[in-house]
């Protein structure tokens, strides 16, 4: 079973994914490391974000597996990581490796943007997270701070509309609901309601 995630920055996807892996003891792949990762090697060799070339080679060297959250995690690595995923060729690099991943055996949970639309357009379930901007932008901050990062919300919540724009506006595998992907609200929901809503999608699909 492929179960696909998409969803705006801090909708609630990724805790999503990560459960549902656990759950029905598939392999998850959180899709936005290849992007935060592709992003982070661009920077630390001085180059710039823009750069195609550059940014393709990066993404091309990446390994599914050998990821340093603790650098990737944080708020300027989201937004360089936005800027790096709307280069059309970086996003080509990328397919190959994800679609291998979603073909295992078995099956996989991936969790992203474009998952449901363009990576796994077959998949078995899709899911469409989404939650109010303040709200993600809530959760963003509560867990940048539990990180220790410094947080002012209000630059936390124009950071995640600066992203919803750009990653919803560019024209290489914008954020879109696939038209057989099942809208989950989480903006009302706590982790075990939302973990609970998540079930009862993938399971109704099941059944069909
Ligand atoms: O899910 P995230 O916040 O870690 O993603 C970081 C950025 O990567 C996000 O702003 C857009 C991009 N991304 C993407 O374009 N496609 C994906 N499948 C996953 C992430």
């Amino acid at each position: 079973m492929i179960i696909a995630l998409d969803g705006p920055a801090a909708s609630g996807k990724g805790t999503l994914a990560r459960r549902l892996a656990a759950k029905y003891r598939l392999p998850h792949l959180d899709t936005g490391l290849l992007y935060r990762a592709t992003a982070h090697a661009l920077l630390e060799a001085g180059d710039r974000l823009e750069d195609e070339a550059r940014a393709v080679a990066a993404a091309r060297g990446l390994g599914l597996t050998d990821f340093d959250e603790g650098k990737l995690r944080g708020r300027v690595m989201g937004e360089a990581a936005s800027v790096v995923a709307a280069i059309p060729a970086v996003r080509a690099a990328l397919l190959d490796a994800q679609r291998s991943f979603a073909s295992r055996p078995g099956g996989a949970v991936l969790d992203g943007r474009d998952i449901g639309t363009v990576i796994c357009p077959k998949a078995d379930v899709k899911i469409f997270v989404v939650a109010s901007s303040e709200t993600r932008a809530n959760r963003r901050a509560l867990e940048l701070a539990g990180q220790g990062e410094k947080v002012d919300y209000a630059a936390v919540l124009e950071d995640i509309k600066t992203r919803d724009t750009r990653d919803s506006s560019r024209s290489a595998a914008p954020l879109l609901k696939a038209v057989d992907a099942v809208s989950l609200d989480t903006t009302a929901l706590d982790v075990e309601g939302a973990f609970a809503a998540a079930v009862a999608i993938v399971e109704s699909r099941r059944a069909i």
